[in-house]
């Protein structure tokens, strides 16, 4: 059985069935039943406790580079921990089924990788990974002087996490990678996203734009939802799974 409520419409089976090119864009929302914070969820959301200016920033990073490191330290401890839930697995299954398959996600907590999904293009780079706030080259050792941040071997410059903080631009390389896939694909998933930062939340918009059938999956409504195609409210890890299984095994609920 199905729990969730609704009845998928046909034609969104059929097109799921039917597609040959699906671009996913996710947000935080999908890693929220993997005990990860989202950023802009009122109470539990990272920016209702913190101040983005204070933690997110390059300014943020020269005025007190103890401060964020420590931050992100807490948030790379928090994202080690967690685990991929039954969406991501779910996103794993999509691929495998789909002969083309691009994953582009806004997030940097890796559990995408870590439950199996390949094509992954990461908009905002990744927790885990360090770069030399100096040179902004990875670094991946360093020897630990008991100094926070640590010191880059080469430069001596402060280490900072390798993610895009507001004023930033993103890789160049991803961005072309998820605007090509997003302009060709023939679906185009929004899941667990506010759609409120650019560039990302242009993405489903160029979807649209060039005729992609686009589906919202969300517990609440953003900019988006007034144009998507379908709108699946709900948790990700309830809606994707029984959508997969109403397409591939005939669950739908009625
Ligand atoms: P937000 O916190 O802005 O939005 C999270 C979205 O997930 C909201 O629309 C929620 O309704 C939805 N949501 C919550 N629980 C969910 C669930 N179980 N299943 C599905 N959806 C759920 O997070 P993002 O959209 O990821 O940028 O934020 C975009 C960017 O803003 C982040 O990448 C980060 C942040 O500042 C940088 O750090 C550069």
């Amino acid at each position: 059985m199905n729990s969730f409520a609704d009845r998928f419409p046909q034609n969104l089976l059929d097109a799921l069935r039917k597609a040959r090119r699906v671009a996913v864009l996710t947000g935080s929302g999908i890693s929220a039943e993997s005990g990860v914070p989202t950023f802009r969820d009122a109470q539990t959301g990272l920016w209702a406790k913190f101040k983005p200016e204070d933690l997110a920033t390059p300014e943020a990073f020269q005025r007190n580079p103890k401060l964020v490191w420590d931050w992100y330290a807490w948030r790379r401890e928090l994202v080690s921990q967690a685990q991929p839930n039954v969406a991501h697995l779910a996103l794993v299954e999509l691929e495998r089924r789909l002969p083309q398959f691009s994953l582009i996600t806004q997030n940097v907590d890796g559990l995408h990788q870590r439950a199996g999904s390949r094509n992954v293009i990461e908009l905002h780079g990744n927790i885990t990974r360090t770069k030399c706030f100096e040179e902004d080259i990875p670094v991946e050792k360093w020897t630990a002087s008991g100094e926070t941040p640590p010191r880059c071997p080469r430069c001596g410059g402060h280490l900072r996490p390798d993610v895009v903080w507001f004023g930033e631009t993103l890789p160049p390389a991803a961005l072309e990678r998820a605007l090509a896939a997003s302009r060709s694909c023939d679906l185009f998933f929004s899941i667990g996203t506010s759609t409120l930062v650019h560039p990302a939340a242009s993405l489903p918009f160029e979807a649209l734009q060039r005729g992609a059938i686009v589906v919202e999956i969300n517990p609440d409504p953003t900019p988006l939802t007034a144009r998507a195609h379908h709108t699946l409210r709900g948790a990700a890890g309830e809606v994707l799974p029984a959508l997969l299984r109403a397409a591939w095994s005939g669950e739908n609920a009625s």
